[in-house]
């Protein structure tokens, strides 16, 4: 049996690339980031909502996610996706179904570096720490029920979260 791809959910700023990126290192395998792939078709992510629009955004990224996942040369590979993905109904379908979905858990005062100052989100363009709240505390509830597996980044630098990602992995039988 092919293993599913694993895929790391959570709000913006959790560290879903940086330890996606490790923890594939860490696995031997290849590193898919859904926020990349659409940046490099069609350019940086403020830029495609300003001249776009967020729809045209969540239709690219749920379209590349699904190419992800349905295509066999993914099966066992670690993708990241951005913090809104999860919120397309087809998106969350098919992470149910089709791959091991890893949320990470994280809170504003971690995150809080990382946000505040200008950035390269556009929708935390504005008032960076109530928008990241307000969409974290929508979204929530939406991770916590697609997540197979959660990983509490509040504590811990890249490398050691994605060395305990692994060891959650291999205990709970996700890795062949
Ligand atoms: C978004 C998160 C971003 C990116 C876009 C929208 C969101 O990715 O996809 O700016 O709606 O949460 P990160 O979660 O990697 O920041």
């Amino acid at each position: 049996m092919t293993p599913p791809p694993i895929v790391l959910i959570g709000p913006m700023a959790s560290g879903k690339s940086a330890i996606g990126q490790e923890l594939a290192a860490q696995l031997g395998v290849t590193f898919s980031d859904t926020d990349r792939i659409v940046t490099k078709a069609h350019g940086p992510i403020a830029e495609i909502f300003a001249r776009y629009g967020e729809r045209f955004f969540r239709h690219q990224e749920a379209a590349a996610l699904q190419r992800l996942l349905e295509s066999e040369e993914y099966a066992g590979t670690v993708i990241s996706v951005g913090g809104g993905a999860v919120l397309d109904t087809g998106t969350s379908q098919l992470l149910s179904s089709s791959a091991v979905v890893v949320y990470l858990v994280t809170d504003l005062a971690t995150v809080m570096p990382r946000i505040s100052g200008k950035g390269h989100r556009p929708l935390l363009a504005e008032d960076p720490v109530t928008s990241w709240v307000r969409l974290f505390d929508l979204r929530r509830p939406v991770y916590e029920r697609l997540a197979d597996l959660t990983l509490d980044t509040r504590r811990g630098n890249v490398r050691e979260l994605a060395a305990r990602l692994k060891a959650l992995l291999q205990e709970r039988n996700y890795l062949q």
